[in-house]
C-alpha cells in the first residue's frame, strides 16, 4: 500500500514537472521570463564552436553562451582579458550556424564595453550584424550602466553578470567567492535591482553565497542564472569544456562533472597510435 502512494506520488510529481516546461520552438528572452513565471529552471551552457553546439543545442539546452572563457579553453589563456571582438565574433558565428532552438548569448569582450558607451555600443552591434547572436552579456553593475543603457535603446538585448566577474581578476587578485561581506553583497543586490530597471533580461551570478543568490532571484523578476551560486536561482550555467571533463586541473566546488573526456579521448588516441604503429590500421575493409 505505502509503496503503491509512494509510486503515485511519484508519477503525480513527474507528470507536474513535464506539465510545468514552456513549449517553445526557438528560446527567446520572453519564453525565459515566462520559464521563471512558471518555476521551470533555466539550464544554459557555454559553446564555442558549430559541432559542439550542434549536440548542446540538439540536447535541448535552452541558452547557449558563447563565453569569453572562450579565452581559456579555446585559446590557452590564463585569462579571459586577451579575447578580443573578432574572435568572439568568429566563435559566435560558427555557433549560431549551428543552432535551431537556443538563444545564443554572446559575451562583449574585454575593454570593448568600459571604456565609454560608444564604443559599447558599435560592439555590440557588430556581434549582432556579423555573427547572428541573439543578445550580449557584459560584466558589471552601476560602473557600466551608461554602457548598457545605451545599448538596450538600440535594441540589443543584455544579459547582466554580477560576482565573480573574470574580466576584472586582477582587481579582486582572486578567483574566491564574492560578496560574502555585508557592504558587497549590499552593492551586487542593488546593483541587480538596477539592471533589472533599466532593461536586462537576466543576470549571470557567478560565485556568491548560496543564501545571498537567493535573496537576489526572489527580490528581482527577471531570470538569475547561477554558477556557483547554489540552487534557488532561476537557472544554472556551466563551462561546456568543465562539465564534459575536457579540462582536468580545474576543480571548483561548484562544478559537476559529466564525463570524463580528457581521458576517454587520450585513451582513444591512443588506441589510433597504437593501431598505426603496428598496421592493425587501415585493415583490408578501409582500404580502397
Ligand atoms: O565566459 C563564460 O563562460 C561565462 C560563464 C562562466 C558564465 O561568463
Amino acid at each position: 500500500m505505502v509503496a503503491v502512494l509512494y509510486l503515485l506520488l511519484i508519477t503525480t510529481s513527474l507528470k507536474m514537472s513535464i506539465h510545468k516546461r514552456i513549449q517553445a520552438k526557438r528560446i527567446t528572452t520572453h519564453v525565459l521570463q515566462a520559464m521563471k513565471n512558471n518555476g521551470e529552471k533555466i539550464a544554459m551552457l557555454t559553446a564555442y564552436d558549430y559541432s559542439l553546439a550542434r549536440i548542446v543545442d540538439s540536447a535541448g539546452i535552452d541558452v547557449i553562451l558563447v563565453g569569453d572563457s572562450a579565452s581559456n579553453v579555446m585559446a590557452g589563456h590564463e585569462t579571459t582579458l586577451p579575447i578580443t571582438l573578432n574572435q568572439m565574433i568568429y566563435h559566435a558565428t560558427s555557433v549560431v550556424k549551428a543552432v535551431k532552438r537556443a538563444l545564443v548569448v554572446v559575451d562583449l569582450p574585454f575593454g570593448s564595453y568600459q571604456g565609454d558607451s560608444k564604443s559599447a555600443l558599435k560592439a555590440s552591434i557588430r556581434i549582432m550584424k556579423e555573427s547572428g547572436g541573439h543578445a550580449v552579456k557584459l560584466e558589471g553593475g552601476r560602473e557600466v550602466k551608461d554602457s548598457i543603457v545605451r545599448i538596450l535603446k538600440a535594441g540589443v538585448p543584455v544579459m547582466g553578470h554580477l560576482g565573480l566577474t573574470p574580466q576584472s581578476i586582477y582587481k579582486f587578485g582572486t578567483y574566491t567567492v564574492r560578496a560574502k561581506e555585508e557592504a558587497e553583497a549590499k552593492r551586487l543586490l542593488e546593483d541587480a535591482k538596477m539592471l533589472e530597471e533599466i532593461g536586462c533580461f537576466a543576470i549571470v551570478l557567478e560565485k556568491i553565497p548560496a543564501v545571498l543568490a537567493k535573496k537576489v532571484a526572489e527580490t528581482v523578476n527577471i531570470p538569475i542564472i547561477g554558477i556557483g551560486a547554489g540552487a534557488h536561482v532561476d537557472g544554472q550555467v556551466l563551462v561546456l569544456h568543465d562539465m564534459l571533463g575536457i579540462t582536468k586541473d580545474f576543480k571548483p566546488r561548484f562544478l559537476r562533472r559529466y564525463l570524463n573526456l580528457f581521458d576517454d579521448i587520450k585513451g582513444a588516441v591512443n588506441g589510433y597510435i597504437e593501431d598505426v604503429k603496428t598496421v592493425d590500421f587501415p585493415n583490408n575493409k578501409e582500404q580502397y
